[in-house]
């Protein structure tokens, strides 16, 4: 196997509001949102729930394309600084240009500033700097929007005292023909330039105990051959994908871990293709990537995404963390498993497939030199019906209370084949393959998904938590069956 054949870099660097900054140190290990507060003074990005569940904390992460910058919203409290290594970041106080920033402010409102003013969009003034930053990448690049485009965009910042007519009052009305788009605020060709020298070496971050803290080691590799090699050499690493699972351990919970894998940079690990008869998820492919994609090829899936997290997250989080974390709330696992998908892993001896099933059932664990590389789906046939269901407390952004996925196959009124797989009713999602069986074979009519609700019903032996409670949660699985059978 390759060791480290190219340069390594001790310190990141990024443009942080057209400015490059270069960040060594501890510094580089903490979250984005107290980095810009505290060592950097841009105190507009607002710190308030600092778990990812409300955007005052978002900022603008420009990852370079090969013609400029792809600027998407973020949450900041939960994005690690290391990972904005080669991007360009604008805060609020950049969103006017560089010579904006810093107190020069020369009174000049963006149109959408001027739109949060003209329709009282703020009260207290808490989250309008997440809304600002919100709207600002909504209405890049775009000519018309509805109400609900406005309201999907949003759906990641919440206002606690507004109230949210005024504010998307304010996003219908800005006036978008006045909008400066961020490529002629910030030019990408020198920021590019600038990014250009060390842009493929690798970073190696080594922080030394003191006093108060830990000592900490951070690499970011630049190949698999690279990650792997370092993960055999340091199997309790923590892996960082999007982070949006460890930057909440690490914003929240204390978590300080003394070793950290960044996949940053692993390039080709987001793909999202489709190959023959299967979808190719790449393990880094943000949840944003996977929606732009999938809506031509698994309609169900694209649908199911809308109401993941939001879009701030699904714009860091990728399809890795939500497996490996297997959480069971994790909404791709009832798809991946009724869909049958394998999930491909590389190692120190190679690549290796496992389906999801067997990954869930084996704890979930892997090998402490493997990393997930990719994720393989086989599409639903012609003639199956795919239906998935999520079961939230709101419709938006929330986490799944009950998870649902059917593939059906059937032919002249009869049940050939049906998979059908739950998140939220176990510690793992799972299969159902007793009420599976029962179906096999079955006329499709109404009184079948009865019949198989009650089958299911004593089939799971779901918990209680904070979220619902055991009956709940069987119920949500009876009558999801039923929804199911009646919408056929
Ligand atoms: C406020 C909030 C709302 C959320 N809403 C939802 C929701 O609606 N639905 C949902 O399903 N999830 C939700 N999540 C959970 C989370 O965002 C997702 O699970 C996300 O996909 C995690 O991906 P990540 O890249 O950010 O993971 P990370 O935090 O980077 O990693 C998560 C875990 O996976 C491991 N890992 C990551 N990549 C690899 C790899 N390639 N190989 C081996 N191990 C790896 C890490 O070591 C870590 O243990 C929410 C989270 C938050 C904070
Ligand atoms: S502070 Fe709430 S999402 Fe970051
Ligand atoms: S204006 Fe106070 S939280 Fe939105």
């Amino acid at each position: 196997m390759k060791r480290f054949a190219g340069l390594m870099r001790d310190h990141i660097f990024f443009f942080l509001n057209g400015q490059k900054i270069q960040v060594r140190g501890r510094e580089a290990l903490g979250m984005l949102a107290p980095f810009l507060r505290r060592e950097r003074g841009l105190t507009g990005t607002k710190i308030a729930c600092a778990h990812g569940a409300c955007g005052s904390c978002s900022i603008l992460l420009g990852r370079p394309t090969q013609s400029g910058f792809n600027y998407q919203p973020i949450n900041s409290c939960i994005f690690p600084v290391f990972a904005c290594d080669g991007a360009h970041v604008i805060t609020v106080e950049g969103l006017n240009g560089p010579d904006k920033v810093g107190g020069q402010d020369d009174g000049v409102l963006s149109p959408v500033q001027c739109a949060m003013v003209d329709c009282h969009g703020a009260q207290c003034g808490f989250c309008t700097p997440g809304i600002v930053i919100t709207l600002t990448a909504f209405h890049e690049n775009r000519v018309q929007s509805s109400a609900e485009d406005v309201k999907a965009a949003l759906e990641g910042n919440l206002c606690r005292c507004t109230g949210y007519s005024p504010i998307i009052e304010a996003g219908m009305s800005v006036e978008t023909a006045d909008l400066r788009p961020l490529t002629q605020i910030y030019p990408p060709e020198p920021l590019l330039d600038g990014l250009n020298a060390g842009a493929s070496d690798a970073v190696e971050i080594r922080v030394p105990e003191d006093e108060l803290e830990i000592g900490q080691h951070l690499f970011v590799p630049r190949s698999p051959e690279e990650a792997i090699c370092w993960k055999v050499a340091h199997p309790e690493a923590i892996v960082v994908s999007g982070g949006t699972e460890v930057g909440v351990a690490m914003s929240v919970k204390g978590l300080a871990p003394r070793e950290i894998l960044s996949l940053a940079h692993l390039e080709d690990w987001d793909e999202v293709t489709r190959e023959n008869d299967e979808l190719v998820l790449g393990a880094r492919a943000t949840w944003t990537q996977v929606a732009e994609q999938v809506g031509a090829i698994v309609p169900e899936f694209a649908t199911l995404l809308t109401r993941w997290g939001s879009p701030q997250l699904r714009n860091a989080g990728t399809v890795a963390g939500n497996i490996i974390r297997a959480a069971p709330i994790s909404d791709s696992l009832p798809f991946l498993l009724a869909c049958e998908a394998e999930l491909e892993f590389i190692g120190e001896l190679g690549a290796r497939r496992v389906t999801v099933a067997d990954f869930l059932e084996s704890g979930p664990t892997m090998r402490p030199d493997e990393l997930l590389r990719r994720v393989l789906v086989p599409l639903p046939k012609e003639g199956q019906t795919l239906r998935l269901f999520k079961v939230s407390k709101r419709r938006a952004f929330d986490r799944s209370i009950v998870s649902a996925a059917f593939l059906l196959t059937a032919s002249d009124g009869v049940i050939e084949d049906i998979k059908i797989a739950f998140g939220g009713v176990a510690p793992l999602a799972l299969r159902l393959p007793q009420t599976e069986a029962f179906l096999q074979g079955k006329p499709v009519n109404s009184a079948i998904w009865r019949e198989a609700a009650t089958v299911a019903y004593n089939e799971i032996s779901p918990y209680s938590d904070a979220a619902a409670s055991r009956e709940h949660r069987t119920r949500l699985v009876a009558n999801l069956l039923r929804k199911f059978g009646a919408e056929l």
